[in-house]
């Protein structure tokens, strides 16, 4: 089962510039779940944090028991063997070859034997679409092959927790579902946690389970992906359907002023450029492909939610009652399908979970790292002191500045309550 990541009172800044304050989050084991926010909430930040790669201030990520802020560099290191993380830019080394790239983490973590690397690469080669391309250099493909090789390498080790910054970005629409549904299908098979970061609100309507989103420093919200699709919140609302009228700006948030115009201008019929879709429709979630084992953190998202749902807003729980209905037809039909098509009963068990015994990503956060030398530039910098074995995790540049950084403050507000 996927390992839950518990955030409490998260609070991040740089300097004096405060990022978000008291996020209270938990990323459910084995579901999927997707964070939204308008540029430079600190989405990517928060996804850094979750991994020890920058420091809050205050609160606490506990994984598998451990707080990972304020655990030692060692146990660190264990836990990070966890995850496997897509940084935004893709983070592959510019010298090396795509297979090369993606090989890295199974030869630097692993003992398994040339062979049983081919193996491995070409199969997640195979899974996002880059067959032909493994002895290309980064330099030499797209931006959305760039993406999708550092997908690949980022579930080369079957990580139990993956974290994917942007997985669309720089993809045109058939890959990006092609990349969801992919997903899905690895929570299928291997019930990782999953949390997606994207602007992308197709996928946020089809693929998570919970969606949350970071707004002027706050999570804004956390939960159930219909209590987001069917919120009132104006935020929220306007991140939805795209409109330049709302809170959200193009640079920081709109003063009083500015959002009296936009009114008087709506009202005028002017339109702020939105879609009309009306989000609180749901459509129903991304299944498994057929042949996939059912996803198992269903069955807990369910039983997680129904004992939310007198918690949640009315238009929320009508949704939710709606989803869970469509689902369950979808199920039925899926494995009726899968009955008459493959002769065999459609099983839980079917293709049991091959969960790796060393699940190591090594990722950075630079597109392409141009230097030959692993040991020079990105790679090798020691992260935490003086254990040799957390220089396996590469570093990005930011999270290199971040040892710079001072000592926390001390009695920094702490904000109570959670999302
Ligand atoms: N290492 C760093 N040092 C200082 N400031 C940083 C650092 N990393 C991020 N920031 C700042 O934190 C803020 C949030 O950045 P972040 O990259 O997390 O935004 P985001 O929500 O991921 O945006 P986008 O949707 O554009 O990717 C930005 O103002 C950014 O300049
Ligand atoms: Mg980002």
């Amino acid at each position: 089962m996927g390992v839950e990541v518990s955030v409490e009172g998260l609070t991040k800044s740089f300097g004096s510039q405060n990022i978000w304050r008291d996020v209270t989050l938990t990323l459910p084991s084995g579901e999927v779940s997707a964070l939204l926010g308008p540029s430079g909430t600190g989405k990517s930040v928060f996804l850094k944090t979750l991994i020890g790669l920058l420091h809050p201030e205050q609160g606490s990520v506990v994984i598998d028991g451990t707080d990972i802020t304020q655990c030692s560099a060692k146990e660190l290191y264990e836990i990070r063997k966890l995850f496997g993380v897509l940084f935004q830019d893709g983070a592959l080394f510019g010298s090396m070859s795509l297979y090369d790239n993606i090989a890295f983490p199974l030869r630097e973590h692993t003992k398994k034997k040339e062979d049983d690397v081919r193996k491995i690469v070409m199969e997640k080669i195979d899974l996002v679409g880059l067959a032909g391309a493994e002895d290309k250099l980064p330099g030499e493909i797209s931006g959305g092959m760039r993406k999708r090789a550092g997908l690949a390498r980022a579930l080369v080790l079957d990580p139990q927790i993956i974290l994917c910054d942007e997985p669309d970005s720089g993809l045109d629409p058939v890959r990006t579902a092609y990349i969801s549904q992919l997903l899905i299908d690895i929570n299928a098979q291997i019930d990782a946690t999953i949390l997606i970061v994207t602007h992308n609100i197709n996928i946020a309507r089809t693929i998570p389970d919970n969606i949350g989103m970071l707004f002027r420093k706050e999570l804004v919200m956390f939960g159930p992906r219909e209590q987001l699709l069917t919120s009132e919140q104006p935020v929220v609302k306007q991140f939805l359907s795209g409109d330049r009228f709302g809170p959200i700006g193009m640079s920081e948030e709109k003063d009083e002023a500015v959002q009296k115009q936009e009114e008087a201008m709506q009202a005028a019929g002017i339109g702020g450029g939105g879609t009309k879709d009306d989000f609180s429709e749901i459509i129903p979630q991304v299944q498994p492909n057929p042949g996939m084992p059912e996803r198992k953190a269903v069955a807990r998202h369910r039983e997680r939610v129904l004992e939310l749902l007198p918690s949640l807003p009315e238009n929320a729980q009508r949704a939710i009652r709606e989803s869970m209905e469509q689902e369950d037809q979808i199920r039925e039909e899926s494995r009726a399908h899968a009955a008459n098509t493959q002769g065999v009963e459609w099983s839980d068990t079917d293709g049991e979970a091959q969960v790796g015994s060393e699940n190591v990503m090594v990722d950075t956060s630079t597109d392409v790292i141009d230097h030959g030398d692993r040991n020079q530039g990105g790679y090798g910098n020691d992260y935490a002191g003086d254990d040799a074995q957390t220089q396996q995790w590469a570093v990005p540049e930011e999270a290199k500045t971040q040892q710079l950084e001072s000592e926390r403050p001390e009695g920094g507000r702490h904000y109570g309550g959670g999302s």
